[in-house]
């Protein structure tokens, strides 16, 4: 037998400051969903997630809690791992960087960087609030130069540190990110890093002395090693770094590091030099996908709008919420989360489109052949191009899966259960059921209906394990489900003649609204539909390209300034009134130009307004739209149109 391909995937380890919310629970499904792929084209999978525990957020938190650092995260950890159990995810190992293997490992690290030179005692420069203990750097301070936490001063100090000689590495990092198109996607954050690199690097800081929940420097134990320098090297860890080096050949370089946009820098630039430092090869691909909004708006707990997964998967189940990640969102951009918008997903892909197949298919081949599918005989035009469509989709299936294409996979697997749903309505098995001469007929259809969805049921194992096989085994099929192999569905005809079909079962039931509320998403379901059947494939593949119905969402007008004032305590704020023409309500606006504008200067211009724009509230002054404005991050220039105040922009 020859050796399984092996693939390595990895999800960033989270931090167990609080519990995961959503986004956390996006990152994760996509990465075993791509998991599952690999492992269902036969290759050999190891797949890491984990929680990155120390630091000194970490510390703050354990003491407001009033426990111990560990303590604290145990208790978070444990419900990291509860929400992957419950998403079925199938990772293979969860690393905690408490771990003593992760420990060994870091030090072992750092002593084998620091022999080689790259690592120097020197001084650490920072700006330090003494009330809260942290270190700030420059363009983290608020608006007045001080603490962004307590907004008390903060002093310059410095503190004796390690340093990693990254500047060192920094043509070599440029060369492989240009030599390797593939190594940093989607290419937009590609382009973000070679810019940064070519603005030279710094040497990086990677001891503190100012707190202890840290792995000691091994060198110089009143040093705690820095957390990303700890975090990053958890992905070495797992695979036997220290201890098993045919397990490490194997799996090392990492086929995906798959990481939040926010931390890709982290994974591009420090992460290849501390692996070129250690000589070993660099990942094949770092991936950073986009973030989740929430009905709009950027999660925080200030705002109360953090999203707990494990009360949706209360709600709905896991698969659905799977299946809304990964169909809803392109994976390199960011997407909104809404509960209408899981709630339609649900009724018309889940209950709808995928849970009638299965049950008209089930309660017709139950009612007319005593649930028996017997053997097919010969082959209509409509068979034909049944059949052909399910082909077609298996080879876009192995192909987009490997390019992660999840959300098109997605809607080309659903296209086809949509046409296996035609393919009933053109065939009519309830009239070949009245009519004696058409019995072969008749079962030739219910074949190549079960047939579809044994297909569809390995289509959608990725993204809805749980699903798929309550669909395997609602059909009876014979084979194990957990040893089905992409192969089993490249050719038509798994199903076993004679084979006698289950009990057909609910999938996902339907989800109530309101009768009003409804008819409103329905309708728009079917003009988004139609929408979205107008954009091509393609474009959804440039990630950052946008049709013009997104555009068109926005709503732009001219309106006048009639007053302005400043916003007390808020240096950076103006409140403005505007005018949108006679006879229309004025808007309040506040916008963030006061340093460039006197608030006498502003009245009587002519400004683009966005008026679509959902209201919010800024240093608790309700603000009703954004006007548009040019700034090249020195100065700021509002747009002025000389076109009378109400006219659309478009
Ligand atoms: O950064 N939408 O951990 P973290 C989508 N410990 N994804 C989101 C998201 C959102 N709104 N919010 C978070 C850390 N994520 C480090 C990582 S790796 C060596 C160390 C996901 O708990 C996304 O993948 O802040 C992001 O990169 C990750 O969670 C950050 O998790
Ligand atoms: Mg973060």
């Amino acid at each position: 037998m020859t050796e399984k391909k092996p693939f390595y995937i990895t999800t960033p380890i989270y931090y167990p400051s609080a519990k995961l919310h959503i986004g956390h629970a996006y990152c994760t499904t996509i990465a075993d969903s791509i998991a599952r792929f690999h492992r269902l084209i036969g290759e050999d999978v190891f797949f890491l997630t984990g929680s990155d525990e120390h630091g000194q957020k970490i510390q703050q938190k354990a003491e407001e809690a009033g426990v111990t650092p560990i303590e604290y995260v145990d208790k978070i950890v444990a419900g990291f791992q509860n929400l992957w159990k419950r998403l079925n995810i199938s990772n293979d190992d969860f690393i905690r960087t408490t771990q003593k293997r992760h420990e060994r490992v870091v030090q072992e690290i750092f002593n084998r960087i620091y022999a080689k030179g790259d690592i120097y005692k020197g001084s650490y420069k920072g700006l330090y609030c003494t009330p809260c203990e942290s270190y700030w750097t420059e363009h983290q301070l608020d608006e007045n130069g001080c603490c962004p936490d307590c907004h008390r001063p903060v002093q310059e100090v410095s503190e004796e540190a390690y340093f990693f000689k990254m500047s060192k590495y920094a043509d070599r990092v440029l060369q492989y990110i240009e030599d390797h198109p593939d190594f940093i996607q989607p290419v937009s954050r590609r382009n973000e890093m070679i810019n940064f690199i070519k603005q030279g690097l710094d040497d990086l800081c990677i001891s503190r002395t100012s707190f202890d929940w840290g792995i000691p420097v091994p060198i110089d134990l009143k040093h705690v090693i820095y957390v990303w320098f700890d975090a990053l090297t958890n992905y070495l860890t797992p695979i036997g770094f220290l201890d098993d080096p045919e397990k490490f050949q194997k799996y090392w370089p990492a086929d995906l590091h798959l990481v939040g946009k926010e931390i890709v820098r982290f994974h591009t630039i420090i992460w290849p030099c501390i692996l070129m430092a250690l000589d070993l090869p660099l990942p094949k691909k770092v991936y950073g996908h986009g973030w989740l909004i929430v009905d709009g708006d950027k999660m925080s707990k200030s705002k109360g709008n953090v999203v707990d997964p494990n009360g949706l998967i209360d709600e709905f189940g896991a698969d659905a919420i799977r299946y809304f990640l990964l169909r809803e969102i392109n994976l390199g951009q960011d997407g909104n989360f809404s509960r209408d918008a899981l709630i339609q997903r649900i009724n018309s892909d889940l209950a709808n489109d995928l849970g009638n197949l299965l049950h008209r298919t089930l309660n017709m081949t139950i009612k007319f052949q005593d649930g028996v599918l017997l053997a097919p005989e010969g082959e209509s035009e409509v068979d034909k191009s049944l059949k052909a469509d399910a082909k077609e989709t298996v080879d876009f299936f192995k192909k987009n899966m490997q390019d992660m294409q999840l959300s098109a996979t997605i809607k080309k697997v659903w296209a086809f259960i949509s046409r296996a749903n035609k393919y009933i309505d053109e065939t009519t098995p309830w009239a070949l059921a009245k009519d004696s001469e058409k019995k072969q007929e008749l079962a030739n259809v219910m074949y190549n209906l079960a047939e579809s969805l044994r297909v569809i049921s390995v289509l959608i194992s990725p993204f809805m394990p749980v699903t798929a096989e309550r669909i395997w085994k609602q059909l009876n099929l014979p084979q194990a489900f957990k040893d089905v192999q992409i192969e089993d569905i490249e050719s038509w005809g798994g199903v076993p003649a004679g084979l006698k079909v289950g009990e057909p079962e609910q999938l996902f039931p339907r989800i109530e609204v309101e009768k009003e509320e409804a008819e409103k998403p329905a309708k728009k379901a079917k003009q988004e539909k139609a929408a979205k059947q107008k954009k091509t494939e393609k474009k959804e593949e440039v990630p950052g390209v946008i049709g013009i119905e997104d555009f068109g969402k926005v709503a732009l007008r001219v309106a006048e300034v009639v007053a302005a004032e400043p916003v007390p305590k808020a240096d950076k704020l103006l409140k403005l009134q505007l005018s949108l023409g006679e006879g229309q309500p004025q808007r309040q606006v506040v916008s963030g130009i006061a340093k460039f504008y006197q608030p006498d200067e502003l009245v009587g211009k002519h400004v683009v307004l966005v008026v679509n724009l959902k209201p919010a509230k800024l240093r608790g002054v309700v603000s009703e739209g954004m006007i548009l404005a040019a700034s090249d991050g020195k100065g700021l220039k509002v747009l002025e149109v000389n076109m009378p105040a109400g006219t659309e922009v478009r």
